[in-house]
């Protein structure tokens, strides 16, 4: 089936779903070794991500497949468990009729004690009216989402009969939300956001509030869009994250913030950020960062879900290149108790921070001067990935997010170093190091030179005795 069209301009250009990619199914190798810990990307071709961790102790994933047609669910104890679990299909797109084209943004959501699974979708049947997206809901017939029976719940109702997706139902103050994205007649944009109570599953209990139209530059760039809000209440305050721009490298994330004590339909207590909060980084290669959703993992620690690709060119439209990949990091807190989304961390196991034990402000560095140790001037000049040597042992190489091709290193005579892999296996001994966990702290003891350890010394970071306080970190 070769159809024009584009969902975002509604002008004709060309797409041929009929090539629409088959699914990359099974894990990357690296993956399904991933053990305790999640790699990324996560989950391979699956976009538009929700994960959450539901009160049975399952981790459940939901999210877009490439070719749209239907709807899949996976579950398991552990994040890192998704990306080789088994995906059940609840729902496939109909015959015909208004559901039997594309099915985008699913969201699974316990309401009542019942399984809802919300969706955007349209009509096949060609040209623009594919792009008659209208949210829609399924519902199950029992208490587990990955064995009941699925059936149609019927249509969310809203004030417009217009473009409207990615729906997300939140409960704040005793009162259950529902935010969303739709295109308002007589604005000139795509989609804004919305925000209404909802009274019954598919029916608002009030008119709905307009949160935010995409006027800023980084919102419009190839399209006017404000679309896949997300909510997270931290701190008191509320934040919902929403994605902004075409669906390419232009894909980012903006935020709006309000008081968790306010009246949040009144749209004037949500403040916009005036720049985006998460976007394309080259150094570490995540391109059209977005669509994210909220977990925790399972030490209860603030989790950012989000797909990227790891390349920036695209052929045609992008809503029809299969490889925006879900993604998972730390979300972190800036000492205002707003988040800190720092930037997509790339591909490989989730990057940690190495504080010294006993100095909680103070964290392990790399800047222009190398290697140092005190407040850092970024979130990601403090997140090192631990590469795993392979040798079933915990002997791990560390590097720089920002600069993947760098390792830290110890010499002979005591110092520490960041420098470029010269794949001799001499540099390769002295990138080693030995990760012992000791009571929460956690060493790193250098395999080059026995008996040392990394270890900080002001702002210095070298090599000391492995059993020095000097050589206790604490790992974030
Ligand atoms: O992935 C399909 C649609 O594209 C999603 O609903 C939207 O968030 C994205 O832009």
């Amino acid at each position: 089936m070769t159809l024009s069209l584009s969902r975002r301009g509604f002008i004709a250009t060309t797409a041929a779903l009929s090539a629409a990619p088959r699914l990359a199914r099974a894990a990357s190798p690296a993956q399904a070794n991933a053990g305790a810990g999640a790699v990324n990307p996560l989950v391979k071709q699956r976009a538009d991500a929700q994960i959450f961790r539901h009160d049975d102790g399952y981790y459940y994933m939901t999210g877009s497949v490439p070719e749209y047609d239907r709807l899949v669910l996976r579950r398991s104890r552990t994040l890192a468990g998704l990306a080789t679990a088994e995906e059940v299909v609840l729902w496939r797109h109909q015959a015909s009729g208004p559901m039997s084209g594309f099915l985008w943004a699913p969201e699974l959501h316990n309401i009542d004690g019942r399984w809802i699974m919300y969706f955007a979708a349209g009509p096949s049947g060609g040209g623009e009216d594919v792009f008659r997206i209208r949210t829609y809901a399924v519902a199950c017939d029992g208490a587990d989402p990955m064995t009941g029976t699925w059936s149609v719940l019927g249509q969310f109702q809203t004030p417009w009969d217009s473009f409207n997706l990615d729906s997300t139902v939140f409960v704040h103050r005793g009162v259950r939300y529902v935010a969303w994205a739709q295109r308002e007649p007589g604005i000139e944009t795509n989609s804004n956001l919305y925000l209404a109570p909802l009274a019954t599953p598919l029916t608002l209990g009030a008119r709905p509030t307009r949160l935010t139209v995409p006027t800023l530059d980084w919102e419009i760039r190839g399209f006017k869009v404000a679309e896949a809000p997300a909510v997270l209440e931290r701190n008191g305050r509320l934040f919902m994250t929403y994605s902004a721009s075409a669906t390419d490298a232009r894909y980012c994330l903006g935020l709006l913030t309000a008081p968790a004590d306010a009246d949040i339909m009144d749209p004037d207590v949500w403040v916009k950020s005036p720049e985006p909060v998460f976007v394309t980084n080259r150094e570490t290669g995540v391109y059209g960062p977005g669509h994210n959703s909220f977990t925790v993992d399972e030490q209860g620690r603030d989790i950012l879900v989000y797909h990227g690709r790891d390349y920036e060119a695209i052929s045609g439209d992008p809503l029809f290149d299969p490889n925006r990949h879900t993604r998972i990091q730390r979300l972190y807190y800036k000492p205002d108790g707003t988040p800190d989304f720092g930037i997509p961390v790339g591909n490989g196991p989730l990057p940690e921070r190495l504080s010294p034990s006993g100095d909680a402000g103070s964290f392990l560095f790399h800047d222009e001067r190398g290697l140092q140790c005190g407040a850092a001037p970024s979130l990601p000049a403090t997140q090192f990935r631990m590469l795993p040597v392979g040798d079933g042992t915990e002997t791990v190489r560390l590097a720089p997010i920002t600069r993947p091709d760098l390792r830290i290193v110890a010499n002979a005579d005591g110092a520490v170093a960041l420098a470029a892999d010269d794949g001799s296996p001499a540099f390769a001994r002295r990138s080693q190091f030995l990760r012992v966990k000791d009571d929460g702290t956690e060493r790193f003891i250098a395999v080059a030179v026995p008996g040392k350890a990394l270890a900080v010394k002001g702002n210095r970071i070298l090599l000391a005795p492995r059993g020095s306080k000097a050589s206790g970190w604490r790992i974030d």
